[in-house]
């Protein structure tokens, strides 16, 4: 049975946040110092992970589960969940291009550690992964990520594409008087290397609400800037995934931008999400949680379990309006929902 939300969107695409913690601590996400880590017993165990992932998977096919932090690579022994995950199937009944197959099992990760870890991820089953990369300047790397692994990061996206990941996708938040210096020079690593750069515009989730509206670099900008030096043409339709694409006309591959705030794309949206700590969210600003840990750890059937998922997409409301008055921002950084 499909999960249909109250406005007619059907559910494909789980993300799990596996741990809230991080080796880096960009500025547009967490402090430099001072944030509260979650105590390890409030973490999901990889389990539990995979008890609530089945039941996604198995009664309300989704068909789609990407892994996602605070960094998903600090947590311990990662390829073990990725082979647990990765043999989950999709039923053969489900309405989607895998029904009989595994489900696509993805990853996002700042990549610092990837270039140790990404064969054994790829051998364990992982079939798509996303790196962020804002800067490819060394001084402006640190002052974003307050880490000096640019070299570290550049080695993780050689590995990913050595690994046979297809396709490796780079994440790009571009920040007013940041890093918007650099969005050719993005758009050409990404040429260079053959690997689609997605452009994120900066949202209002930083740990420290710091957020303003002048601070987002949006999607016609970014458009318009790579046009100017490499002329392109938007490919047809991005149906639920966030990144509206365009080609280049002389072959040099695609581009991503998702307009988060200023072409929200919610109306198309088919993702719900799990916090590391069990709460289930139906939309990254959303302002309530269902509690699946307490179920899960107060020994509740699958069935339960089942009813509280169906019950919380219920509740999925149509659009996040940052911007509009009405906007109430999320209690929780991006660390703490999960990218
Ligand atoms: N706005 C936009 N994107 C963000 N990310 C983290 N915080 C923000 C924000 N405030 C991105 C990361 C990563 C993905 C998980 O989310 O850069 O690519
Ligand atoms: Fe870590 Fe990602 Fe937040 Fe940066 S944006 S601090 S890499 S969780």
């Amino acid at each position: 049975m499909e999960l249909i939300d109250p406005f007619g969107r059907t559910v494909r695409d789980l993300r799990i946040s596996i741990t809230d913690r991080c080796n880096f601590r960009c500025t547009y996400c967490m402090p430099e110092e001072g944030m509260a880590w979650l105590d390890r017993k409030e973490i999901l165990s990889f389990e539990e992970i995979h008890r609530l992932a089945q039941i996604c998977v198995e009664r309300f096919d989704v068909d789609s589960l990407r892994l996602t932090g605070g960094e998903p690579t600090v947590r311990a022994h990662l390829p073990v969940l990725v082979e647990k995950l990765a043999k989950l199937r999709v039923p053969k009944t489900a309405n989607s291009p895998l029904a009989g197959k595994n489900i696509d099992l993805a990853m996002t990760t700042n990549g610092a550690t990837l270039r140790l870890i990404a064969d054994e991820l790829r051998s364990a089953g992982l079939s798509r992964i996303n790196i962020s990369l804002d800067t490819l300047q060394q001084e402006k790397f640190l002052k974003i990520t307050r880490r000096d692994h640019l070299s570290n990061v550049l080695d993780g996206i050689d590995a990913a594409v050595h690994a046979g990941f297809a396709p490796v996708k780079v994440n790009a938040v571009i920040q007013r008087g940041v890093n918007d210096d650099e969005i050719v020079a993005l758009a050409n690593f990404g040429r260079e290397k053959q690997i689609e750069i997605r452009f994120i515009e900066f949202m209002p989730l930083d740990a420290q609400g710091q957020w303003q509206r002048n601070d987002v670099v949006g999607q016609d900008e970014i458009v318009a800037t790579i046009n100017g030096v490499y002329p392109l043409e938007q490919v047809a339709s991005r149906g639920a995934a966030p990144a509206d694409r365009w080609r280049y006309l002389d072959g040099g591959g695609t581009v991503g931008v998702i307009p988060s705030v200023t072409k929200p794309f919610c109306g198309d949206c088919d993702r719900v999400r799990l916090t590391a700590e069990g709460q289930f969210r139906t939309c990254l600003f959303s302002t309530t949680e269902f509690d699946l840990r307490e179920m899960l750890r107060g020994g509740a059937t699958d069935d339960a379990l089942a009813a509280e998922i169906k019950r919380a997409v219920g509740t999925k409301w149509a659009g996040h309006a940052i911007g509009n008055v009405t906007f109430v921002r999320p209690k929780r950084s991006m660390s703490q929902i999960g990218g």
